[in-house]
């Protein structure tokens, strides 16, 4: 193909820019041909370049991006502009947090709300929606809290003689905005209760159609620890090529692979790393991960987002992967590469929101009964607070003037994040929580932290009938956990289980 691309524009009398052709070998031939077709045509200069190809994408569709409209709706990718960050951009990024997370909260109907500032000086009871600015424990051993909302300060006092009112403060962090039912007054409040702005669905979806998506993530192509066989063994499996009957026949039904970060290993992450890298090169790891890709049959449609592995800026939001680093993956047709945060919608409304998972060790760090749990309760803890990082500092994170894009605004039907390595599904005020495995044994990194990996695992659920099964990699037999079978009907299978 490349070959003919090349032809062509000899023959026409016109050179092609290095970038862009690139990116043409990432698409099909015929495709590629009719880019190169509509280009020739457009270019005023000898040279086409990659400018003239983005200037020009609108018509291109149904050569480029007209195969990305149907299955996967992409309902919150972020497109940074690039310009400098200011001081105020920060400011502007607090207060359109705190708005919103407001408003969720205000929503509730409290009585007597309050702003700080009007707060009186004789006692009362009040509502105020306040985000954390300082806790600590005082000589007397109760939690002194400090609050502030746009309007002012003030400082929150837990007695430590209210048991499960004190617990549950302890878990406050810095950053958090919170509903706070006090008594007292502008100069000192004593808190009752306190609530957080809360992700709850009224109920469960359930889908039209019958089809399963698979979660996974944390591929690490490039390290000496990546497991390309067993990868392997899984899209062989999706592809309804390995197996026992059943599990070939569930395979057929798998209509979407989400993968939530950490595609490829990355160079440079850490020092050190090119010890433990097979491929040194970022593109060549890219490259390696499509081939693996393509293998996938096509009617598989594959959302993948970054993380802080791949070959984006480290700070979050993390724009989608790019044509400069992996042309070959924009040019996939059945593949979306979106940001980290992203929030898709696909089969019968599903709305997913997935997120690799930067702030979980943050969140571990800050607060103390997190650590050793399962990934799912710090998932609660995200869920709660509708924010998937909300203190300060525990990961990179570029501010944006208009919002901040790691609110959580809508609650989703499915919160899914990698990172951990581990493989998990449960669910939460009817909001199903995934947490990917990996395809790369431990690592030294994790031995020395003591992080135990669970590799080769992959999370399936039936959009139909909620059904979840997690298929394990990890050995030359396919292994799953039988369970209860709500699956529906499996062309082909003898199982009287089914209907
Ligand atoms: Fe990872």
């Amino acid at each position: 193909m490349k070959s003919k691309i090349l032809k062509i524009c000899a023959e026409k009398g016109f050179l092609l820019e290095r970038e862009l052709f690139d990116v043409l070998c990432g698409l099909g031939e015929e495709d590629a041909l009719g880019v190169v077709g509509v280009l020739i045509d457009l270019s005023e200069e000898k040279v086409i370049t990659k400018r003239l190809y983005d200037e020009n994408l609108g018509k291109f569709v149904g050569l480029v991006d007209g195969k990305k409209v149907e299955g996967v709706k992409v309902l919150s990718d972020i497109n940074f502009k690039s310009s400098k960050i200011e001081n105020g951009d920060f400011i502007s990024y607090f207060r359109s947090r705190f708005e919103f997370l407001r408003g969720l909260l205000v929503k509730r109907g409290f009585n007597n709300l309050s702003s700080i500032r009007r707060l009186g000086v004789n006692s009362g009871v009040y509502t105020i929606v306040a985000m954390i600015s300082g806790k600590r424990i005082t000589k007397s051993k109760n939690l002194l809290i400090e609050i502030e909302d746009l309007t002012g300060r003030s400082v929150v006092l837990v007695n430590r003689e209210n048991k499960e009112l004190f617990e549950r403060a302890q878990n406050l962090v810095l950053d958090d905005i919170v509903g706070f039912r006090v008594s007292g007054s502008s100069k000192m409040l004593f808190a009752n209760d306190f609530i957080f702005p809360e992700a709850k669905l009224g109920k469960e979806r359930f889908g039209d159609v019958d089809e399963f998506v698979a979660f996974s993530g944390d591929f690490h192509v490039g390290s000496r620890m990546f497991l390309e066989d067993r990868v392997l063994k899984f899209v062989d499996w999706l592809n309804g090529e390995v197996g026992n009957e059943r599990q070939r026949a569930i395979a057929k039904k798998v209509g979407y692979l989400f993968l939530v970060g950490d595609n490829i290993d990355g160079v440079g992450i850490y020092p050190g790393q090119e010890k433990f890298l097979k491929i040194k090169s970022c593109r060549a790891q890219y490259r390696k991960l499509e081939e693996i890709l393509r293998k996938i049959r096509k009617d598989v449609l594959i959302v993948m987002c970054p993380g802080q592995n791949d070959a984006v800026w480290l700070g979050e939001p993390q724009a989608a992967i790019s044509d400069k680093w992996a042309p070959g993956l924009v040019g996939m047709e059945n593949l979306f590469l979106v940001s980290n945060p992203c929030e898709v919608e696909i089969g019968s409304g599903f709305r997913v929101l997935m997120y690799h998972g930067a702030s979980i060790n943050g969140f571990i760090a800050e607060m103390p009964k997190l650590r050793g749990v399962k990934v799912s309760k710090i998932m609660e803890e995200i869920l709660r607070r509708r924010h998937l990082a909300p203190i300060y500092g525990i990961m990179d994170y570029i501010p944006r003037k208009e919002k901040d894009d790691l609110v959580i605004e809508s609650v989703p039907d499915i919160f899914v994040v990698g990172d951990r390595h581990r493989a998990e599904v449960e669910s939460y005020n009817n909001v199903l929580m995934v947490s990917t495995s990996c395809w790369q044994s431990i690592t030294p990194f994790e031995e020395r932290v003591g992080n135990k990996p669970d590799p080769c695992k992959v999370p399936l659920f039936n959009l139909k009938t909620r059904e979840v099964k997690i298929v394990d990699f990890s050995d030359s037999e396919i292994k799953w956990d039988e369970g209860d079978d709500l699956i529906c009907k499996l062309e082909g299978c003898d199982n009287e289980n089914c209907d």
